[in-house]
């Protein structure tokens, strides 16, 4: 009797899988760093990495994986393998070698896919995922898959192809028999030319694709991100941005179906401007990309304690009001801003999507049950833009009116008291500091009792 419930609850595990990764770009890093990223997302709740891997056959890759998977190991971490295969291709083709597509990861693969580290997804196969189809045919990855005898759990990422976002029959009908499960990368960012949603954080453009995945009985992983800016790597382009995250999460925690896996993209990916984890200074090699982020004027760690209690809310089956800061704590939360205003006209081209852009002073907080009669003040160079009343579980506003100088948060209790404030962020500039569009983020956490006026570093 004990055994046969025990294992029908084993079942009903393993069939409703939850579980939350971040996109992790595999670079040269040291092996301190690599540990110190496992150790700081299993404290926010993670449960692994997918690891992005380019051009397999760069010296470092085996290196730092090497690294990831050997200390995983050891802390209960989990990874799998994401295949870039947008990065691989554009690799091979500068280097004129022969593109092989995942077949070229099969070296990686038939070393790790057994460790004991390695995501093991609902089927009890090791999970693969990529970003892009590669512009394989459906034959092509049929063919691969059965390179590996088809024992995998295969959760692609195949937003760039035809009518993927329709969930159309002519998709499903070429594409069915390949997948597991499906990875929505451009939905992160919904108000764009060429998906449906309408407001940053809207999770419309998912639903047609995760109902197709249910219909089909495979898996969806929905994607998490804060904004996406670039001005490097031969793109410029900006996608918002201000509440998009907290929207997400706020709506991924009540629509239906539920995804099975999230993924927030990503955790270093400098380029992006989107990542929540460090940006250690041995894998930031490219300067167009240093200049607007690096770990000294644009860290986003603060990004981090307000998606725990996103995850463990999701994991219990709650909604945003039920989120909950670490028991014993008032809250958490943060501010989010950029530092150079939509008024100024910079010596270099504006990306695409600037117009999205606005002059607002964002935040986000997670109050403990309980709180009653809080109020948040966001304060933009001493003016008050907002302040308002905060109740308990997941609460955001984006202020508009920033003015150049310090930008700063605060929650009041219900005296007035101020008893969490921002520490020192970077100063909204009258100019174009580092000569571009800078769309990149100022992240700045809230910390116990009344900072003070900190002021604000220029950059
Ligand atoms: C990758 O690293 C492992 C040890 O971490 C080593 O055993 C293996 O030979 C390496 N593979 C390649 C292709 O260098
Ligand atoms: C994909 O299939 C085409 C047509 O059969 C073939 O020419 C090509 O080599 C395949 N590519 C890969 C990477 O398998
Ligand atoms: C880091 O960012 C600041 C502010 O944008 C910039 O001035 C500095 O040059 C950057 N650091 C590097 C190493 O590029
Ligand atoms: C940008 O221009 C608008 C319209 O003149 C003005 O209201 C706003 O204060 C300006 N923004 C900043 C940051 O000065």
């Amino acid at each position: 009797m004990q055994a046969t419930l025990g294992l029908a609850l084993l079942l009903a595990d393993t069939v409703r899988t939850k579980a939350v990764f971040a996109h992790y770009m595999v670079n040269s890093i040291i092996k301190d760093h690599a540990q110190q990223d496992i150790d700081d997302a299993i404290a926010m709740g993670l449960d692994g990495f997918a690891l992005n891997i380019g051009d397999s056959t760069q010296s470092f890759v085996n290196t730092t994986i090497g690294y990831l998977f050997n200390y995983a190991a050891v802390k209960s971490f989990k990874l799998f393998i994401s295949m870039d295969l947008s990065a691989a291709t554009a690799a091979c083709t500068a280097s004129q070698t022969s593109c092989n597509g995942p077949y070229d990861y099969n070296d990686i693969f038939s070393y790790y896919l057994g460790h004991s580290a390695y995501y093991v997804g609902p089927n009890g196969d090791p999970m693969i995922s990529t970003y892009s189809a590669g512009g394989l045919t459906n034959t092509n990855w049929t063919d691969w898959k059965n390179t590996l005898a088809s024992v995998i759990y295969f959760i692609p990422e195949f937003d760039d192809t035809d009518g993927y976002y329709q969930a159309a029959s002519s998709w499903w009908s070429y594409w069915g028999d390949v997948v597991d499960g499906l990875f929505s990368w451009d939905a992160a960012w919904p108000p764009s030319s060429s998906l449906s949603g309408t407001y940053p954080g809207d999770v419309s453009p998912d639903l047609p694709v995760i109902k197709g995945a249910v219909a089909h009985d495979k898996g969806y992983m929905i994607a998490l991100s804060s904004l996406q800016y670039k001005d490097s790597y031969g793109g410029n382009y900006y996608r918002a941005g201000d509440l998009n995250l907290p929207t997400r999460m706020q709506n991924i925690l009540t629509m239906s179906p539920r995804p099975d896996f999230v993924e927030i993209i990503t955790w270093n990916d400098g380029a992006e401007s989107h990542y929540i984890g460090t940006i250690w200074p041995e894998q930031s090699t490219n300067p167009a990309a240093e200049i607007y982020a690096n770990q000294s004027s644009w860290p986003h760690n603060a990004w981090e304690p307000l998606i725990t209690p996103f995850i463990n809310t999701w994991k219990a089956g709650g909604t945003a009001s039920s989120m909950a800061p670490p028991s014993g704590t008032i809250a958490v939360g943060l501010m989010w801003y950029k530092t150079i205003s939509q008024n100024e006209t910079c010596p270099s081209t504006q990306p695409t999507g600037w117009e999205e852009g606005t002059d607002s002073l964002n935040w986000a907080i997670v109050l403990a049950a309980g709180s009653s009669g809080m109020q948040v003040r966001a304060i933009s160079n001493g003016v008050v833009l907002q302040n308002v009343g905060v109740n308990p579980g997941l609460n955001m506003g984006s202020a508009l009116g920033l003015q150049y100088g310090a930008q700063m948060l605060q929650l009041l209790d219900s005296g007035g008291n101020v008893v969490m404030s921002t520490g020192q962020g970077a100063c909204v500039c009258s100019d174009c500091p580092d000569g571009i569009y800078n769309m990149n983020l100022q992240v700045v956490g809230l910390v116990d009792g009344n900072q003070g006026n900190v002021g604000c570093f220029d950059i």
